[in-house]
C-alpha cells in the first residue's frame, strides 16, 4: 500500500512537474510569439502613410493584406492609387512594406544621389542579400556599368552575331512549318529558350551560348531564385537565419552557381591565359567581343577570378532573359491579338529593310518606329504593377514636404501611371501605334522623341533617371530582330475560341499565362531577304 501510495504520489508529483514545464513553455512560446508578432509588427510600421489592401484591423488584417499581395498586388494598388490620390500610401509584402510615389517625387528621387537613394540597396533588401548572396559586389556597379558603356556603344559591333544567333535559335526552337496548315507552337517555353540563346550569344559567345546545360543555368537561375526569396520573405524575419540554415534553402542556387563556374572555368581561364602570353610574346591579343570579356576588362583584380566573374553572368541573365522573354511574350500575345497591326509592322519592316539593301543595321532598326511602338504599347502596365524600387538611406524631406525615413523603401506604381486618363489618352485601349503617332507629333514640333527607350516619370517600364536600365537600347534591338525574323516568315494567330489570356499576377510582377498556345503558319513565296 505504501509503495502504492508512494508510486501515486511520485506519478501525481510527475504530472504536476510536466504540467508546470508545459505552461511554463507554453508561456515562453506565447512570449515569444508576442514579442516576435510586436517586431514584425513595428517593422511594418514604420511610417505614418495609410496601407492599402487591409480589410479588418489588427495584426491579422496585416497578415492577409500580406497574402492578399502575392494574388493580387495589381488591385491593391490600384485602390490606393484611387483611394489616396496623389498622396502617399503603403502597400505590405511579406518581407517588407514599400511606400508608393506620386509621379513629382520619382521625377525629384531619380536623380538623387546613391548614397542617399539606394537601387542596389532596395535589390539587395528585397531580394534577401545576404542570403542569397547578390550582394558580392555591393559598392561596385559593375554590371550596370558595363551594360551602359560595352553593351550600348557595341550594339553595332554585336548586331550580326544577334541576327546570327535569332536565325539559330527560332530554328531550332520552333517546329517546322508549312505554308498551308497551322502548326501549334508553345509561346512561353520557345520565346525563353530563344532569348536565352540569343542574350548568351552576346554575354558569352560561342560555343557556350548552344550549350544545353548553360542554357539550363540561364534560364533557371531567376526562377530558382525567386523561388527562394519567396520562401525566405514568407518566414518571420526573426526565425529567418535558422529557417535558411535548417532547410538549406539556398541549395537550389548555390547548384546553378556550380554549374555556372563549372562550365565558364576553363573558357576564363583560357582568356587569362592568352592574354598573358601575347603579353609576354609582345603580340596583341585579339579580345572577343563579348560581356564576359567586358566584364574581365572591368573588374577591380580582386574579383578577377572564375567564381566572381561567373556570378557577374548570372546577374546579368537575372537583369535580363526573364524580363526580355515576358516581354517578347507579351508583344507575340498582343500581335496575334490585334491582327490590324501585323501588316503594317510587316510593311514596315520588309520596306526599311529593302531601302537598306537587305541588311539590318542599327539605322534599319532606329527605322522600325512602328514596331518601336507596339513594343512600347506592349509592355505598358503589363509587367509589373511596380517599378522604380529605391531604399532611403538618409532621412530626407521632399519637396513637396513628404519626410522619408532612413531605410524606407519606395516604389512607383507603374501600371497606375499607365492606365491613368489624366497622364494617358484613352488608357483602356491598346493602341499598337499610339507612340508611333505621338512620335511624328512629337518630331513636327521638334519635340522630345516617345521611343520605347524614352523613360519618364510616368512612363517607367524601365525605370527612369540615374538607374533606368542601361540594357533597354540592347533589348529593343534584340527584340525588333526577333520579330523580323518572325513576321517575315510566318502568321501568327490564336487557336480557334481563344483570345489575349490575362497577365498572371505573382506579387508585383505581371507573367503572361505560360500555357497559352499560338498558331503559326509558314508565309508562301521566296525568301524575302537573303539574312532570313
Ligand atoms: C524588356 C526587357 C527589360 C525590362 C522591362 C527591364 C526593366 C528594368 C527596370 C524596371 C529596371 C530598374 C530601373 C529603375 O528602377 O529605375 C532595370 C534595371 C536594370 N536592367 Fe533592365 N530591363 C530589361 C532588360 C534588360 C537587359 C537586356 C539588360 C542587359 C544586361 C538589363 C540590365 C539592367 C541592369 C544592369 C539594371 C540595373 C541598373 C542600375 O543598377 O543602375 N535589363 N531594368
Ligand atoms: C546545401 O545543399 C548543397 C547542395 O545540395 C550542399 O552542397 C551543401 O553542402 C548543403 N549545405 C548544408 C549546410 O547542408
Ligand atoms: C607566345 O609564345 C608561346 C611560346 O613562347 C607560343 O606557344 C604561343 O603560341 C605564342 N602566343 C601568341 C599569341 O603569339
Ligand atoms: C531620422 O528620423 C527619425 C525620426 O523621424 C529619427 O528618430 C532618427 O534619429 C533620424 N535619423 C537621423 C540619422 O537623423
Amino acid at each position: 500500500m505504501g509503495i502504492f501510495m508512494r508510486l501515486i504520489d511520485y506519478t501525481e508529483d510527475k504530472r504536476l512537474n510536466d504540467y508546470s514545464l508545459f505552461s511554463a513553455t507554453l508561456a515562453l512560446i506565447f512570449l515569444a510569439l508576442f514579442l516576435l508578432l510586436k517586431k514584425e509588427r513595428s517593422i511594418h510600421s514604420s511610417t505614418k502613410f495609410p496601407i492599402a489592401g487591409i480589410e479588418s484591423p489588427g495584426y491579422f488584417g496585416l497578415v492577409k493584406a500580406r497574402e492578399k499581395f502575392i494574388s493580387d498586388a495589381f488591385h491593391i494598388v490600384k485602390s490606393g492609387y484611387h483611394k489616396y490620390r496623389g498622396k502617399n500610401f503603403v502597400v505590405t509584402t511579406h518581407n517588407h512594406d514599400r511606400v508608393i510615389l506620386t509621379s513629382g517625387q520619382v521625377k525629384e528621387l531619380s536623380s538623387a544621389p546613391d548614397d542617399t537613394v539606394s537601387f542596389s540597396h532596395f535589390i539587395m533588401e528585397t531580394m534577401m542579400g545576404p542570403y542569397t548572396g547578390l550582394g558580392r559586389f555591393s559598392g561596385t556597379n559593375y554590371l550596370a556599368e558595363v551594360s551602359r558603356i560595352k553593351l550600348t556603344r557595341k550594339l553595332g559591333i554585336i548586331k550580326e552575331a544577334v541576327i546570327e544567333e535569332a536565325r539559330f535559335a527560332l530554328d531550332t526552337e520552333l517546329p517546322e512549318c508549312t505554308t498551308d496548315e497551322w502548326k501549334s507552337v508553345e509561346i512561353f517555353t520557345t520565346v525563353l529558350r530563344t532569348v536565352a540563346r540569343t542574350s548568351s550569344r552576346v554575354f558569352i559567345g560561342l560555343p557556350l551560348c548552344r550549350n544545353e546545360d548553360w542554357l539550363t543555368v540561364a534560364m533557371g537561375f531567376t526562377g530558382d531564385l525567386i523561388i527562394t526569396v519567396n520562401k525566405l520573405a514568407s518566414t518571420p524575419k526573426l526565425i529567418r537565419p535558422f529557417y535558411a540554415w535548417m532547410f538549406n534553402s539556398t541549395k537550389l542556387i548555390s547548384s546553378h552557381r556550380r554549374k555556372a563556374q563549372t562550365l565558364l572555368g576553363p573558357i576564363i581561364q583560357r582568356r587569362f591565359e592568352e592574354e598573358r602570353l601575347a603579353e609576354e610574346n609582345g603580340t596583341i591579343y585579339e579580345k572577343p567581343d563579348d560581356m564576359l570579356q567586358w566584364f574581365i576588362d572591368r573588374v577591380e583584380p580582386r574579383h578577377k577570378n572564375t567564381e566572381d566573374l561567373s556570378e557577374l553572368q548570372l546577374l546579368s541573365g537575372l537583369a535580363s532573359v526573364h524580363a526580355t522573354s515576358l516581354s517578347f511574350t507579351n508583344a507575340l500575345y498582343d500581335l496575334a491579338a490585334h491582327q490590324e497591326c501585323v501588316q503594317p509592322i510587316r510593311e514596315e519592316i520588309e520596306a526599311v529593310i529593302s531601302e537598306n539593301n537587305g541588311v539590318i543595321d542599327r539605322a534599319a532598326l532606329r527605322k522600325m518606329r512602328k514596331t518601336d511602338s507596339f513594343f512600347k504599347e506592349s509592355a505598358r502596365g503589363q509587367l509589373n504593377v511596380l517599378t522604380f524600387g529605391r531604399k532611403i538611406l538618409k532621412n530626407v524631406t521632399l519637396s513637396d514636404g513628404t519626410p522619408l525615413k532612413q531605410g524606407t523603401l519606395v516604389s512607383a506604381p507603374v501600371a497606375m501611371f499607365s492606365s491613368d486618363p489624366d497622364l494617358l489618352e484613352d488608357p483602356e485601349t491598346f493602341d499598337g501605334f499610339r507612340w508611333y503617332k505621338e512620335s511624328l507629333e512629337a518630331e513636327s514640333r521638334a519635340a522630345h522623341n516617345s521611343g520605347w527607350t524614352t523613360t519618364s516619370a510616368h512612363y517607367l517600364t524601365f525605370g527612369h533617371g540615374k538607374h533606368a536600365c542601361p540594357g533597354r537600347f540592347f533589348v529593343t534591338e534584340e527584340m525588333k530582330i526577333l520579330l523580323t525574323f518572325i513576321i517575315l516568315q510566318y502568321d501568327i494567330k490564336y487557336p480557334e475560341g481563344q483570345s489575349r489570356p490575362a497577365n498572371i499576377q505573382r506579387g508585383a510582377s505581371l507573367v503572361p499565362d505560360p500555357t497559352q498556345k499560338l498558331l503559326f503558319k509558314k508565309l508562301p513565296g521566296p525568301k524575302k531577304f537573303s539574312f532570313l
